[in-house]
This record gives structure tokens, C-alpha cells and sequence, in this order.
């Protein structure tokens, strides 16, 4: 049997400085976007490498850094959100259903960013430029609608889910998904 109400580790060393390190190189691009061009293009070639082994690990990581861990089916997602505005959601050790199709739809558009970017080449205008400054702009979007969805999660299931971030360990619950 499982034991409740006791600390487990649920993000393994990888996930935590992938997070910390695509936060900082995230920041890194942004700030150097307009003056400082080599810098900008590699920190988004550095994000698209820690996405690619993001990736992988993904596929064979530990068991809640599993994209199957925390995917959710359409139902499952629906009743998730529904819950969310009934004011009673149910909580999750891993990602919930919301903040891990956040995780996918982040990575897709940091991606896009990223691989528009270096299309981009030397041309001032045109077709990759646009794709790339409406992904960024989408991103950053997406980024605070992330860190406003993690500050209500922490509120609402009195835990501080920055914290797990940090140090991989969360509360384990007996009514967890
Ligand atoms: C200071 C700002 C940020 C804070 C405090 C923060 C906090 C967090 C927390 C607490 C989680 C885990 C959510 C959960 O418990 O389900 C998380 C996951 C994640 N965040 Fe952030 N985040 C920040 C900025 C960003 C930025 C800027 C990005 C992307 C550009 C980002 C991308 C992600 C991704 C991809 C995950 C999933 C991690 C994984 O499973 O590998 N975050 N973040």
C-alpha cells in the first residue's frame, strides 16, 4: 500500500533544472531580443536543445515526468476544468489535467519560436519573422496565464507548487489522482 499524507519526490532532478534552465534562458532571449543578437539566437537554439531532451525524457523519464502521466483524454480534461470553476478540483500529485496540456501547448510554441527564428536567416522582413514574433508575443502570453495557473493552483490546494519545483517533493494526498 501506498502511505498518504507524507512527502514524496514527484519532480526528479531533471524536470527541475529543465524548468529553471528554460526560465532563465527564456528570460535571456527576451531581454536580449532587440540589442544582442548572437545572444538571442543562442539562447533559442539552448531552448530547443532542452526541449528536444525534455522530449525524450518525456518518453522514458521518471513516472510524472511521463507525458502519459499527465496528458489527459478529452473528458477527463473537461470535467477537470469544470470542477476548477465549480471551485472543487481534484488534486493531482503530477500535473493536473489543465497545467499539463499548458506544459504541451508551452513547448509547442517555444518550439515554433525557436525554429521560425532560425529561419528567419538574414532576411529583414518576411513570412518567418512574422511567425516567429507572433509565437514569441503567444509564449509570453501563455507563460503568464502558466505562472497565474500555478500561483491559483498553490492557493486553492494550500501548497506551494514553486516550492515542489525546487526541491522535487510535494504532500502526498489520500483523495491524489
Ligand atoms: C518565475 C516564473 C515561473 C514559475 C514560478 C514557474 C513555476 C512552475 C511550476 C510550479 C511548475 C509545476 C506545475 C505543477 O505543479 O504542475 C512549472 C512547470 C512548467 N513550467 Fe514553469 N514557472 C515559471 C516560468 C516558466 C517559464 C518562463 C516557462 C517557459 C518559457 C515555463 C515552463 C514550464 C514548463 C514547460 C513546465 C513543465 C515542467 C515539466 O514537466 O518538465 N515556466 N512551472
Amino acid at each position: 500500500m501506498v502511505a498518504e499524507n507524507q512527502k514524496v519526490l514527484v519532480w526528479d532532478p531533471f524536470v527541475r533544472v529543465f524548468h529553471w534552465s528554460l526560465v532563465l534562458t527564456y528570460l535571456v532571449a527576451w531581454v536580449s531580443a532587440e540589442e544582442w543578437a548572437s545572444l538571442h539566437e543562442q539562447a533559442g537554439y539552448f531552448i530547443l536543445v532542452l526541449i528536444g531532451l525534455r522530449v525524450v525524457w518525456g518518453v522514458i523519464g521518471t513516472r510524472h515526468a511521463q507525458f502519459r502521466d499527465f496528458v489527459y483524454g478529452r473528458a477527463t480534461t473537461i470535467g477537470y476544468l469544470k470542477s476548477l470553476k465549480a471551485g472543487t478540483p481534484r488534486h493531482y500529485l503530477g500535473h493536473n489535467p489543465a497545467g499539463g496540456w499548458m506544459v504541451i501547448v508551452l513547448l509547442l510554441s517555444l518550439v515554433v519560436a525557436g525554429v521560425s527564428g532560425i529561419l528567419i536567416g538574414d532576411t529583414e522582413h518576411g513570412l518567418w519573422k512574422e511567425i516567429h514574433e507572433a509565437s514569441a508575443n503567444l509564449t509570453l502570453l501563455l507563460v503568464v496565464v502558466h505562472i497565474s495557473g500555478v500561483i491559483a493552483a498553490s492557493l486553492m490546494h494550500g501548497e506551494n507548487l514553486v516550492r515542489a519545483m525546487l526541491t522535487g517533493r510535494k504532500m502526498r494526498r489520500s483523495e491524489d489522482v
